[in-house]
Formats: structure tokens, sequence, C-alpha cells
């Protein structure tokens, strides 16, 4: 799998919104805004890519000195259950961790618990609802 870190506005970008559409909001729900929001300017964006087509996409965004958000993680129906997911997070961990991140958090898919304890993510607090879909926050230490 190729691994292409990039910002809003490169030419990348274009998969990362198309998957992102395709996932969270045809086959979820979620809404344009929550596709593309204010974040998304100063995120770092991942794209996963297997044979030149986009297999995966993920972001992470600073919310304090050593503490990153993951999040927006996708892949498509077809693309599940081959491991992309879990390289997309592994990947994401590395990155923060070599800009001095020592925490990284996610505002899960309470559906998606399972996947990131599995990553070594703890649940913290209550599950509420985001756009109508039940969420849990969850963090990991580096
Ligand atoms: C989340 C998503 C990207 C996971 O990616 P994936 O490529 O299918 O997951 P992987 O194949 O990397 O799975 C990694 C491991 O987690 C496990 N896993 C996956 N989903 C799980 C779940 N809901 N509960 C428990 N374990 C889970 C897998 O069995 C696998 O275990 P293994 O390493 O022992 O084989 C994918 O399900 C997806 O795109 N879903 C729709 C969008 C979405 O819900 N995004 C999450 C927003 S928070």
């Amino acid at each position: 799998m190729e691994f292409i870190w990039c910002r809003r506005g490169d030419e990348a970008m274009e998969d990362v919104l198309k998957l992102r559409r395709q996932v969270l909001c045809d086959e979820i729900g979620f809404s344009d805004s929550y596709r593309l929001d204010d974040d998304d300017k100063d995120a770092l964006h991942l794209l996963c890519r297997q044979d030149g087509q986009a297999v995966c996409t993920a972001r992470i965004v600073r919310t304090a000195e050593d503490t990153w958000l993951f999040g927006r993680l996708c892949a498509p129906a077809r693309q599940r259950g081959k491991g992309r997911g879990a390289a997309a997070v592994r990947r994401a961990e590395e990155k923060c961790r070599r800009l001095g991140g020592k925490k990284v958090t996610v505002k899960a898919k309470y559906d998606k618990e399972g996947f990131y304890s599995h990553m070594g993510f703890s649940s913290v607090g209550e599950v509420y609802l985001q756009e109508g879909i039940p969420h849990i926050d969850m963090e990991k230490c580096l």
C-alpha cells in the first residue's frame, strides 16, 4: 500500500473527499458539512492507495501541544477486512509521534469501539450522539 500525506488544496484531496462522500455521506448518512469541516483546513490528511486506487483515508488534527485528534477514517465496503483501516491508524500514530504527539484521541462511531479497542484505544466517558449517530470518545497514549 502507498501512503500519501496531503493538505487541503493538494491534488490527492480529491480522492480523500470522494471517499468520504461515498462512505461517510452516501453509506452512513453524515451531512456534507461533516464531510468537509473547518478542521480540514489545518488537518493532515492520509490517503492510502493500492495499485493507484484509493482504498482508505483518515485525518489528524492537532488539538493540544502533544495531542492529536484522529478521524474521518473510511474504506470502501469492498476494501474492508483487509487491514487497510489498521494500517491507516498505525501510519497516523507514527506521524503524530514524529510530530511530538504523546496522545491520540478519536470520536469513534460507537459501532467501531471494538475496532479502536483492538488498536489499543480506551473509551472515555459516555456514548453521545453526533449527527444522530452514537459515538464514544476514545484515547491512546503513544
Ligand atoms: C473503520 C474501517 C475503516 C475499518 O477498516 P478495515 O480495513 O475494514 O479494518 P481492518 O481490516 O484493518 O481491521 C483491523 C482489525 O480490527 C478488527 N475489527 C474491525 N472492525 C471491528 C469491530 N467493529 N469490532 C471489533 N474488531 C473489529 C478486524 O477484525 C481486524 O482484526 P485482526 O487485526 O485481528 O485481523 C471500515 O470498517 C470502514 O470504513 N467503515 C465505514 C466508515 C466508518 O465507520 N468509519 C469509522 C468512523 S469512527
